[in-house]
């Protein structure tokens, strides 16, 4: 299929990435983003908060700073309170509040099946921009949010997780790659993304191809929502880490010694995700002490770069 284009798309559809991002002067591009889904918890103030903070994360992970907001609602007004569409949309425009952003529309549906989510607009430096692209031999790769709420999702709906692992996750999904974002800034950053549906591996196999090196991850410094290892033993995986198992597994090593439950974590789609990083080498340490420091605590160096030219990603 081929797109209409012009000279100022940087980043457009012939390289999906997070966002799409278009260059309005010299000094400013404007970034793109749109994302919605049906409810991922019970709670639609949660719910709202969550598809708000999801749907911001990819201006985020483009190094941009969102800008303004627009709602995208598909309500079931026959079968369903209002005041439920109330608190959901409370839920966004907090998290919108929360980003700097505005709420400038939007649009509702009826439909049979709730959906939220956003449409956001972010600014960026024409120059700044940062793609999934990009990697150098010797970076380091820096995680910021525990992963394994795909599987914690899978075990709400069977009802199984515990309430605490449940306002865990919740807390996790709801927030805003912000701090983050801002923290990266100031360092040496050659590429960002935010893990989604594809999970960790499907992104960072999304970051490897096409840049003729490899990629070692340290599976024990891998942050995860410890529960989640005990609910995917008891088979509480979603359908979505099998087909990203199955779409990228012939790029990844394991290494014998990681648990068939540790990978289908890393597999996990993830809700809100956080930031992968890609920050050279002498960068690294300060980068991360300083995620520490602006709060987020959960962040963690999780591997490394290597300049091996097969693309591969090899997990010890
Ligand atoms: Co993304
Ligand atoms: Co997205
Ligand atoms: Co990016």
């Amino acid at each position: 299929m081929a797109f209409p284009t012009d000279e100022n798309v940087i980043v457009g559809l012939e390289r999906a990435d997070d966002a799409g991002v278009y260059k309005i002067s010299d000094d400013i591009a404007i970034i793109q983003t749109v994302d919605f889904f049906t409810p991922v918890v019970d709670d639609p103030y949660s719910f709202g908060q969550i598809a708000a903070a999801n749907a911001l994360s990819d201006i985020y992970a483009m190094g941009g700073i969102p800008k303004t907001a627009m709602n995208l609602v598909a309500f079931p007004v026959n079968t369903m309170d209002m005041s439920v569409l109330r608190q959901i949309l409370e839920g966004g425009i907090d998290k919108i509040r929360e980003a700097g952003a505005v709420l400038i529309g939007g649009h509702s549906i009826e439909d049979k099946e709730l959906k939220y989510g956003l449409s956001v607009t972010g600014f960026i430096h024409p120059s700044r921009v940062l793609t999934k692209r990009n990697l150098n031999a010797g970076d380091m790769l820096i995680l910021t949010k525990p992963l394994g709420t795909g599987i914690v999702n899978t075990a709400i709906k069977g009802g199984l997780a515990s309430p605490e692992v449940i306002e865990r996750a919740t807390r996790l999904m709801a927030a805003l790659n912000k701090d983050a974002a801002e923290v990266m800034q100031k360092y040496p950053v050659h590429a960002c993304t935010d893990i989604t549906g594809f999970g960790l591996l499907g992104h960072l196999a999304e970051m490897v191809i096409g840049s003729d090196l490899s990629v070692r991850l340290m599976a024990n410094q891998i942050p995860m929502i410890i529960e989640a290892i005990e609910y995917a033993r008891i088979g509480f995986v979603p359908g979505g880490a099998y087909k990203n198992r199955t779409f990228r597994q012939s790029m990844v090593e394991f290494s014998s010694s990681t648990d068939i439950f540790v990978q289908d974590i890393l597999f996990d789609p993830q809700t809100s995700g956080g930031l992968l990083i890609c920050v050279e080498k002498n960068s690294a340490e300060p980068l991360l002490n300083d995620l520490h420091h602006k709060g987020v605590t959960d962040a963690a160096m999780i591997g490394e770069v290597l300049s091996v030219p097969e693309e591969k990603i090899v997990v010890d």
